[in-house]
Formats: structure tokens, C-alpha cells, sequence
């Protein structure tokens, strides 16, 4: 029976759709034989952290080394693509459709070869911030010659699987961490939106409360003094925790810069990308930019000493820089301001031009 996905405030689903086990049984009827198996991964962060990692869209060409291929369609619910698998001497496109069919679940299916895979994920709460994932394969095929090759089939899936979570556990990982220092994250529906997952320049991060000053950083934070000398180029030095109030501050030619460490898109951790800071033209931050591992989102420093430095103060939403001739001091302020819980702590490198439906964007203040 074709049934319309459970209907949601925001996701009208002008279409009806079929689950895994009505799709394979409809299958059945046709004459194809179907064998299936589980994938079963648990972990410390909230469904609704996996939902939005298989909603995600913008993710693949970033995160997923191997998946190669284009988007061909994507609204709130229901996204196509082509993708090219690798096989020895071809890359073999594949067509993919993927598709809402529950508030936890998405269906998806794809032809391989001989094969027709039909996939279903589904993510539940194990508690506070733990969930489980369940992704089931349904393998069918015309031809019971065929059929014998499934083992093989069910061994290349496992193995797509098993790299594929290897990329994207670290970021479900580290929303879960957020999550239990009080942050959550902002969507613009009761579920995530495929669609939705393109806006990258949104602040989907929503700080905790109050402040966030972890004790591992009592005696270095809120205050910290930075001499210029001890800065290596190549080296970034670590401020404060990885979260909303810690920053990153390196040695560029004859710059020092101050980057965040927390993507205020949807909470990657930026560490890695500091050490990665482009540099070109001329002056403190000329073309400077570090860039999201998860998104791709581009960053101007939040702030740029030109060397000699001359003495200047400035501040974010958080933080009040003071720099003089031999060095820079960072004071972290007690800010409870819940109006802050909205606002951005970057400068992104692009302007950010939020439209009538977008979440309001709170930019820091110009420094
Ligand atoms: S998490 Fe999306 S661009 Fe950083
Ligand atoms: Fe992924």
C-alpha cells in the first residue's frame, strides 16, 4: 500500500512514498528474491544528530573522500544524485534516491550491477544524548545465478559502511559533547530538511546560557597573555577549550591572527583547519582564511596584528583584546546575555545575506 510519509509542521510531503519493506515486498511480486542484513552503530550524541548527518548534503564533497558524484535534486524531504563507484578499470554511475519516510527513518535505493539495493535508516534514542542507528540492507535480484554473488555484495556494503561511519562519527561525537555542555542546535523544522542542509552561512550553534570555562581552564582562562615571540609559524596555539569562547592564534609572515575554534554553522571543530590558513596578497589579513573541514565554510581572523604592533584594543561578543608592542592579551568576559546565545562569533569570509525565511543572523561586531 503506498502511504504518504507521517506529516509534519513543516514538511507538507506532496508525495507518497513506500518504505524499505513495502518497496521489497511490491519487488517480491515482481519475481525478484531479496536476502538482508543489519548495520547497527551507537553512540554518545542525539537522533537528532544522525538524522541531520543523513540529511546532510553540502558534508559529501568535504567529508567523504571517496564518494564522487553530483546532486541532481533535493527539496525538504526527498533529494536524487548520481554517484560513481569505483570498481577496478570503471567508475560505475550510480542513480540515488533518497527519501523521508518517517520522522526517524529515510529510504533509499540504487541499482548495482545486476543488483538492486533498497536501504533503510532509522535512528532511536537510547537516552540523554545516546542513540542508536540501524541501517538494513535489502539485496534482490532476477536470477538465482546471481543471487550467489551476494556474499560478496553484503562484504563490499559492510566495508562502505564501515568507512563511511569512520568520517562521520567525529562530528556526531563532538555535537554530542556540545550537546552536553548545553548546547543545542537550531532547525528550522521538527525534523532536518535536505534542502535546509545547504544554507551553510546559517548560525545553527546555540551557545549554553552562561559562559562556558571549562576548570582544565582555570589558570590560563578567562585571561590570557600572549608574547608575540613565543608564536611559531605553522604552530597554532590553543586558547581556552574548543568551544564558542576558545580561539586560535598563529604566526603569519609578519601577522599574528585570531581564528575561532568552533564552526558556528553546525559546531565542527575548526583545530584542524587553523593549521591550514591560506594566506595571500598583502597587509594582516589579506586573503586570509582558514576553511570548515565539515562544510566548507571560509573565515576571516577575528582579529589581525600586523607586526610591529601598534597598541589597540578591540572585542567580540565574548572577548576584549588588548595588544601592545610585544604581545597580545586576551580577556574572556563573564557575558550572561541571553541575546548572545544567537551570536556569531566569526567572520566569515563571505558576506552572510540572510533572506526573509532564514534564521535571523547576529554578526559579532566589526572590530
Ligand atoms: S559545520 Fe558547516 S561549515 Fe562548519
Ligand atoms: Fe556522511
Amino acid at each position: 500500500m503506498i502511504h504518504p510519509p507521517e506529516s509534519t509542521s513543516r514538511h507538507a510531503f506532496p508525495f507518497e512514498a513506500r518504505n524499505q519493506d513495502e518497496l521489497v515486498a511490491l519487488l517480491r511480486e515482481q519475481g525478484m528474491t531479496f536476502r538482508d542484513f543489519e548495520c547497527v552503530t551507537d553512540g554518545d550524541y542525539a537522533p537528532e544528530d544522525a538524522a541531520w548527518n543523513y540529511m546532510d548534503i553540502p558534508h559529501l564533497n568535504y567529508v567523504h573522500g571517496q564518494v564522487d558524484g553530483c546532486m541532481t535534486f533535493a527539496a525538504d524531504a526527498v533529494t536524487a544524485s548520481v554517484f560513481f563507484q569505483r570498481v577496478p578499470f570503471f567508475r560505475l554511475p550510480l542513480t540515488v534516491l533518497i527519501y523521508q519516510t518517517s520522522r526517524n527513518s529515510i529510504t533509499y535505493y540504487t541499482s548495482f550491477f545486476l543488483f538492486l539495493v533498497v536501504i533503510r535508516t532509522e535512528w532511536n534514542s537510547l537516552g540523554p544524548a545516546r542513540a542508536r542507528v540501524i541501517t538494513r540492507y535489502a539485496v534482490g535480484w532476477t536470477n538465482r545465478l546471481v543471487g550467489l554473488a551476494f556474499p560478496l555484495i553484503r562484504w563490499l556494503l559492510r566495508r562502505n559502511y564501515r568507512i563511511l561511519m569512520s568520517e562521520d562519527l567525529p562530528m556526531r561525537n563532538q555535537r554530542g559533547a556540545l550537546r552536553k555542555k548545553g548546547y543545542s542546535f537550531r532547525m528550522s523544522g521538527e525534523i532536518p530538511s535536505f534542502i535546509e542542509s545547504r544554507k551553510i552561512m546559517r548560525q545553527n550553534v546555540v551557545t549554553p546560557e552562561q559562559n562556558v570555562v571549562a576548570p582544565t581552564d582555570i589558570g590560563h582562562w578567562p585571561l590570557r597573555r600572549i608574547a608575540f615571540d613565543e608564536l611559531i609559524e605553522g604552530r597554532p596555539l590553543l586558547v581556552g577549550d574548543p568551544n564558542h569562547l576558545g580561539l586560535t592564534v598563529q604566526r603569519r609572515r609578519d601577522s599574528v591572527l585570531v581564528f575561532p575554534r568552533l564552526c558556528p554553522h553546525e559546531g565542527a571543530d575548526l583545530d584542524t583547519a587553523a593549521s591550514r590558513c591560506k594566506i595571500s596578497g598583502e597587509g594582516p589579513e589579506a586573503g586570509t582564511t582558514i576553511q570548515c573541514p565539515w562544510h566548507g565554510r571560509k573565515f576571516r581572523p577575528i582579529l589581525a596584528i600586523e607586526l610591529p604592533a601598534r597598541p589597540s584594543r578591540s572585542q567580540t561578543p565574548w572577548h576584549d583584546f588588548e595588544t601592545d608592542k610585544s604581545g597580545l592579551t586576551i580577556t574572556c568576559r563573564d557575558s550572561r546575555d541571553v541575546t548572545l546565545r544567537q551570536a556569531d562569533w566569526s567572520r566569515p569570509a563571505e558576506p552572510i545575506q540572510p533572506d526573509a525565511e532564514d534564521i535571523p543572523i547576529t554578526t559579532a561586531p566589526a572590530l
